[in-house]
C-alpha cells in the first residue's frame, strides 16, 4: 500500500467533484489535507463555505486529518500560509479549482477572459509560488496541475478556458525542470469525469462510468514520494490513463535566402507536415537539435 503519512496536501476546489475525490483518497492514505474551496457556482460566481466543510467532516469521520480553507485561489499565498500555520509544512499541491464560462469567442467579454485567467492560471501560480520555497528547503514536493482536453485539442466556446488550461501545462514543464534537483516533481492531468461541469453537456447516465474517484489514483501516484515522473501530461478518466508527448515531423531543411522563399515553403508543405518520419523531443535540449545542427553543432 502506498501511504502519505507525515505529508501535508493542499487540494484546491476540493469541496466537490474531482478535488473532493482527491482529498478523500489522500486523507485515507494518511495525508493531512487542506481542503480549499471558495464554493462558487459552476460559472465561478458566489461563495459557499459548506461544500469544503462537508468534505472535512467526511475525512474526520473516517478517521483522517483535514482542515478547511475558504479562500479564493487568487489569494494563493494566504492558503499556503494557512497550511503552514496549521500543519507546519506543505508537501503536495493539487491545483484543481476551476469553473467554466463557455461562450463563442465573438461574444466573449473581457471579464470572461480575465475571470478564468485569475482562477485557473494566476491562482495556480500564486499557490505554487508560495509553496515552492518550502518544497525546496525540505527537498521534497509534488505538484499536480489540472488541464483539460479543451486546451490540448481545442473546443468550441472555450477560448478562455482552453487558453489557461493549456497554460497550466506550460507552467508544469519548466517548473519540472527547475524542481528536479530538489526532488520537486510537477505533472499535469487532463481529466474526464462526472461533475456538475460535465453534467451541463452530458447526461448522468452517460457519465455514470466516469466517477471522479477514478481520476484520483493517478493524482495520488503522481504525488507519492516513490514516483519519479515529472513534467508529464496525462489523460485520465473512468479507469483509462494515458501519457501524451510532443511529436515533431521529420521537417524540411530549406534554403530560404532567395526571392522564392515563400514558394519553397509552399512546395515543401507535404514534407513539413508529414509525420511518417518523426521524433519526440523529450526536453528543450532535444527540441533544439535541428537548430544546433544548423549552427554547426555549436
Ligand atoms: P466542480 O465544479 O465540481 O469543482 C470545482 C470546484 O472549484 C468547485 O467546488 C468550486 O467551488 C471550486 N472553485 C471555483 N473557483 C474557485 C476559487 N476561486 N477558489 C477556490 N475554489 C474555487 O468541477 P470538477 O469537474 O470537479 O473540476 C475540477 C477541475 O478539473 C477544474 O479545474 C476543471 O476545469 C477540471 N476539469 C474537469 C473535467 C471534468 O471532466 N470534470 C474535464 C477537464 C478539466
Amino acid at each position: 500500500m502506498l501511504h502519505f503519512d507525515g505529508k501535508v496536501a493542499l487540494i484546491t476546489g476540493a469541496g466537490r467533484g474531482l478535488g473532493r475525490a482527491h482529498a478523500l483518497l489522500l486523507a485515507s492514505r494518511g495525508a493531512r489535507v487542506v481542503v480549499n474551496d471558495l464554493g462558487t457556482s459552476g460559472a465561478g460566481t458566489g461563495a459557499d463555505a459548506s461544500p469544503a466543510q462537508s468534505v472535512v467532516d467526511e475525512i474526520r469521520a473516517a478517521g483522517g486529518e483535514a482542515v478547511v480553507n475558504g479562500d479564493s485561489v487568487v489569494d494563493g499565498g494566504r492558503i499556503v500560509e494557512a497550511a503552514l500555520d496549521h500543519f507546519g509544512r506543505i508537501d503536495l499541491v493539487v491545483n484543481n479549482a476551476g469553473f467554466l464560462r463557455d461562450v463563442a469567442f465573438h461574444k466573449m467579454t473581457a471579464a470572461d477572459w480575465d475571470d478564468l485567467y485569475q482562477v485557473h492560471l494566476l491562482g495556480a501560480f500564486r499557490i505554487v509560488h508560495a509553496a515552492w520555497p518550502r518544497m525546496r528547503e525540505q527537498g521534497y514536493g509534488r505538484v499536480v496541475n489540472t488541464s483539460s482536453a479543451a486546451g490540448i485539442y481545442g473546443n468550441f466556446g472555450q477560448v478562455n478556458y482552453g487558453s489557461f488550461k493549456l497554460a497550466l501545462h506550460g507552467m508544469t514543464q519548466p517548473l519540472a525542470v527547475e524542481g528536479k534537483a530538489k526532488n520537486i516533481h510537477v505533472n499535469t492531468i487532463a481529466p474526464a469525469a462526472d461533475s456538475r461541469l460535465t453534467r451541463t453537456v452530458m447526461t448522468a447516465e452517460q457519465l455514470a462510468p466516469m466517477r471522479a474517484e477514478l481520476v484520483s489514483p493517478l493524482v495520488a501516484w503522481l504525488c507519492h514520494e516513490t514516483c519519479t515522473e515529472t513534467g508529464g501530461l496525462f489523460e485520465v478518466g473512468g479507469g483509462f490513463i494515458a501519457k501524451l508527448r510532443w511529436e515533431r515531423s521529420g521537417g524540411a531543411y530549406l534554403d530560404l535566402t532567395g526571392g522564392n522563399a515563400v514558394e519553397q515553403v509552399a512546395e515543401a508543405w507535404g514534407t513539413i507536415t508529414d509525420f511518417s518520419k518523426c521524433d519526440h523531443p523529450a526536453g528543450f535540449g532535444e527540441a533544439m537539435a535541428p537548430f544546433v545542427k544548423l549552427m554547426g553543432g555549436a
